[in-house]
């Protein structure tokens, strides 16, 4: 019989699989594979070592102890007790271009599993699976994790920490023997949540070097693993991570598990950032229309919302050219401040004696899209909602779950609260001229039960179920997913929304590290960027114009800051630089994110090239002095090396502060090769700390 394997590979990468004694296996996930490989079973076969099965055996794709698998097993979960292992025979193998499914059943355990895997264009591997129960009894589902194997040359990993204001933060560590494991239990995905788990040589750095990474598209609890065995073998996996009890499938009843979206690239981690941002810009459901420039009036003016002071700024906004204007958290019924009105979406006629529809007619006249905050998951314990209806939050027992900022969590797996949730807010929306909902999620799911079983499962489905009925009832609207800045940023939400705010934290500074480990996974046009207060809210920060506005340019720009304050030159920043994002935007949002490997830990440079590589902006942002008296050059990489580029610095919103009599000569426009440029360089000015600016390459 002619062997069941598929080599699906690209350019880019290749998995290569087969069907051995009834199981399936993944042979390799990584750099391209090509020529004859019909001995590669043989040439991996092991030794038989001294205290060992007395024939290698091999756990496949399943990892089952039945096949003498000792590491954590794929599938976890029971029969009442009984079906606790399982032997998973393949029973179909369909290879089909980039794609294979493969039909796995156990028909003692009665369990069927069907996954599939598909590689795409850019190196991207899809990976899904359901598991259905073929019993007459209900089976206890405890643990799905999708595993790829990795070679030992991956020996470190890289993932991601972090807390409100101050998210995506690298650590990196060496594999050893055992199991590193990041869990996810907010029931949303977290500030602390890794966007993804990137397994890498000591040696990979942005530019070169192999990197394997792994995204859940997942936003309740979830987990990535990275495995190695005593024996050497290796392994990276995520999954949901399941509350005790919460999945039992009924008879005939089928389990999905969330997709793992996963890249190699022996490109850096650059490379692996432009596989998930081509993976993404090819979604049907990517945002389209170019991003507009918005103006969001949380930290302009919180909770002190009146027609009068937003008429100001829109007034300031339109001379600007701010093409969406945010009404942040505060306008509902009661809310004059975090400790009520959550739950009530309903227009307060003491803020609004005229409705929203006049501030919106007004904001529309200035030629500006309106947008509208909500967060619908939550409820206040002062609200009319849970007044009458105390039970629809998610908890357990007779038990409330402790308060975070005053609120408490609904329900959604409720018909009653989703209904009320998607009916209140539709309202709203169906009234009035709205582009865009700005959509929050300001606390941590615990004890979340519903109706006495854990209920984050069902919660998280639940949101996106509400996301797309709203996106169907109303053509065209755009959701931002909010959740107390950078809370629920992943690749399972994504697919319900527009934009991602980023971090809660406007100073620019925090920002350059917030964003560009956002951008690991995320393409810029997907992410926040604001121009912040002169005194950072969050920080106490006092930053540069110029430094703030540099670092806001790249991603789905806008401004958080009361511009009725700013001063007429600043007033004039603003509006150079509205109108350089609207003319760089479509370069700034199609093209590749580089982040170079900049030698000089007091500085960063980065930035985007086009796909074409005709023309290039890249920021050179110094964070801290640096120790010699010039910073390192500054050296594009990746550009077309033969070509001749026109470089110059530029300045939409003013000069930075430089500590030097006269700055550098090429800053008023040079030409170089694109081999000079990534060899040589142009000299980096030397700029007080905190500043930055930016420079733009174009092909002659
Ligand atoms: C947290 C968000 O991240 C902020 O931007 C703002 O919308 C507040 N919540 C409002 O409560």
């Amino acid at each position: 019989m002619s062997k069941q394997r598929a080599l699906l590979g690209t350019a880019h990468s290749s998995l290569l699989c087969e069907v051995v004694d009834g199981a399936l296996l993944i042979r390799h996930w990584g750099a391209p594979l090509t020529g004859d490989i019909a001995h590669v079973e043989l040439a991996q076969r092991p030794s038989i070592a001294n205290s060992a099965f007395d024939q290698s055996q091999s756990g496949g794709i399943m990892r089952e102890s039945s096949r003498g698998f000792l590491g954590r097993p794929t599938l976890s979960g029971h029969r009442n007790g009984s079906a606790w292992s399982t032997k998973f025979e393949v029973t179909d193998f369909h290879h089909r271009g980039e794609g294979v499914a493969v039909t796995l059943r156990d028909l003692h355990a009665e369990l069927e599993i069907v996954i599939s895997l598909e590689l795409d264009s850019f190196g991207v591997l899809t990976q899904n699976a359901a598991i259905k129960n073929l019993g007459n009894s209900p089976y206890s589902l405890d643990e799905f994790i999708h595993w790829l194997p990795l070679p030992q040359e991956a020996n470190q990993t890289l993932d991601f920490a972090g807390r409100w204001s101050n998210e995506r933060n690298p650590q990196r560590r060496d594999i050893a023997t055992g199991t590193w494991i990041r869990d996810s239990r907010e029931g949303r995905s977290g500030h602390n949540f890794s966007i993804a788990d990137i397994a890498l040589t000591s040696l990979t750095t942005f530019q070169h070097g192999q990197a394997w990474a792994t995204s859940i598209a997942w936003s309740g609890n979830s987990q990535y693993l990275v495995e190695r065995l005593w024996n050497g073998e290796q392994s990276i996996g995520a999954g949901e991570l399941l509350l005790p009890g919460e999945v039992q499938l009924a008879p005939n009843e089928t389990y999905v598990a969330p997709t793992l979206i996963s890249v190699y690239s022996n490109e850096g981690l650059d490379g692996i950032a432009s596989a998930y941002h081509q993976h993404i810009r090819t979604r049907s459901m990517h945002p389209q229309r170019p991003r507009p420039l918005t103006l969001n009036m949380w930290e302009a003016i919180y909770f002190e919302q009146s027609e009068e002071k937003i008429k100001k700024l829109v007034d300031v906004a339109a001379e600007i050219g701010v093409e969406r204007v945010v009404l942040d958290d505060g306008w509902f019924h009661s809310r004059r401040n975090d400790t009520s009105g959550l739950g009530d979406w309903v227009i307060d006629p003491a803020v609004w004696p005229h409705g929203l529809s006049s501030i919106i007619k007004y904001i529309n006249d200035a030629g500006i899209e309106f947008g509208l905050w909500f967060e619908g998951e939550m409820v206040n314990p002062d609200s009319d909602l849970y007044r009458v209806h105390p039970e629809w939050i998610l908890h357990e027992g007779d038990r409330i779950p402790p308060l975070w900022r005053n609120q408490l969590v609904l329900d959604l797996g409720h018909e009653g609260a989703y209904n009320h949730v998607l009916e209140q807010t539709s309202a709203i929306l169906g009234a009035h001229n709205i582009a865009y909902i700005k959509w929050d999620h300001n606390r941590v799911l615990v004890d979340a039960g519903h109706l006495g079983k854990a209920g984050v499962r069902r919660q998280t489905q639940a949101i996106y179920r509400l996301f797309a009925e709203l996106k169907k009832r109303h053509k065209g609207l755009e959701i931002e997913s909010c959740a107390s800045g950078g809370a629920r940023v992943d690749l399972g939400v994504i697919d319900y929304v527009d934009r991602f705010w980023t971090s809660d934290n406007n100073d620019a500074l925090a920002r350059q590290n917030i964003q560009r480990w956002t951008s690991q996974v995320i393409p810029p046009e997907m992410l926040g960027t604001h121009i912040g207060p002169t005194h950072g809210h969050q920080t106490g920060r006092t930053l540069e114009l110029s430094m703030r506005a540099v670092t806001a340019l790249f991603g789905h720009a806008g401004i958080e800051w009361d511009i009725t304050e700013a001063d007429s030159e600043q007033r004039g920043f603003l509006k150079s630089w509205a109108s350089y994002y609207k003319t760089k935007r479509a370069l700034l949002h199609t093209s590749t994110t580089v982040r170079v490997d900049y030698p000089d830990e007091h500085g960063l440079l980065h930035g985007v090239i086009s796909r074409d590589k005709a023309k290039a902006i890249f920021a050179y942002v110094q964070l801290t002095p640096t120790v010699a008296v010039n910073p390192a050059p500054l050296k594009i990489p990746n550009l077309d090396r033969d070509a001749t580029y026109d470089i110059k610095a530029v300045f939409p919103a003013g000069e930075p502060r430089y500590m030097a009599v006269k700055k550098p000569e090429w800053m008023s426009g040079i030409t170089m090769s694109g081999s000079a440029l990534s060899v040589i360089g142009v000299t980096a000015p030397i700029l007080a700390p905190a500043n930055a600016f930016l420079i733009e390459i174009t092909k002659l």
